[in-house]
């Protein structure tokens, strides 16, 4: 099981390296997505679990982001990455994305890239992502979920102790997010064949 507190302390364990060894991984798939989400020119995006900021280079710079993450470590490393590329239009808060002090419909696009098994609860982290989402907002989710192959889902759930020990849960049923969570998924695929890494376009199906 993930708990807030020792996701603190493994993600301040991680700041000082985590660039060096997930930026080869995680990068290239943020940029991507960023490129795929047709930011325009004003619109308003929310970065949850932003991290040492990799992704925040990639968002254009007519857009405003925000990026919040719970961990002060890793969101010291993104706040040198805005002085360093002079990011003027990105602001970040360290908060829990179980619990966003944002208003309802306040961003266009919510994302969140290797962050969602990640979170103690991501059933609530969604309903959060979908509350502070325009409805007419889309969601961007990149991570990874549990394999379709029962043999392959069997060792995901075998190693997740293990995972969780080092910062994420290896077995999150996709399928059984977006039935909790009701998350309506109208685009989801891999980057290459055999990726460990989902991209899921969301879109947001709330009331009002
Ligand atoms: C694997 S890192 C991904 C960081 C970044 N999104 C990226 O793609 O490089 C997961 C991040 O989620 C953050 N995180 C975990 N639980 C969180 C929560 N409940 N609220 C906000 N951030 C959280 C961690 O502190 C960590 O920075």
């Amino acid at each position: 099981m993930l708990h807030v507190e020792s996701i603190k302390k493994i993600y301040a364990g991680y700041s000082n390296v985590y660039d060096v060894i997930f930026k080869q991984f995680f990068y290239p798939r943020q940029r991507h997505v960023i490129g795929t989400m047709n930011i325009s020119p004003g619109d308003k995006v929310l970065d949850v679990g932003v991290g040492t900021g990799l992704s925040l280079p990639l968002y254009p710079s007519s857009c405003n982001v925000m990026g919040i993450d719970l961990s002060a470590e890793m969101l010291k490393k993104a706040k040198k990455k805005i002085d360093k590329y002079k990011l003027t239009h990105i602001d970040l808060m360290e908060m829990d994305a179980s619990n966003l002090q944002f208003d309802d419909n306040t961003f266009d696009h919510v994302i969140a890239t290797f962050v969602i098994s990640v979170v103690p609860d991501p059933v609530k982290v969604i309903a959060e992502m979908k509350r502070v989402c325009k409805k007419t907002g889309k969601i961007v989710i990149v991570n990874h979920f549990q394999s379709s192959n029962k043999f392959v889902a069997k060792i995901e759930e075998f190693i997740n102790p293990i995972c969780c020990k080092i910062g994420w849960r290896s077995d999150l049923s996709l399928d059984e997010l977006a039935s909790n969570a009701d998350l309506e998924i109208n685009h989801k695929y891999k980057l290459k064949k055999f990726d460990l890494w989902k991209v899921v376009f969301a879109v947001n199906n709330k009331p009002c």
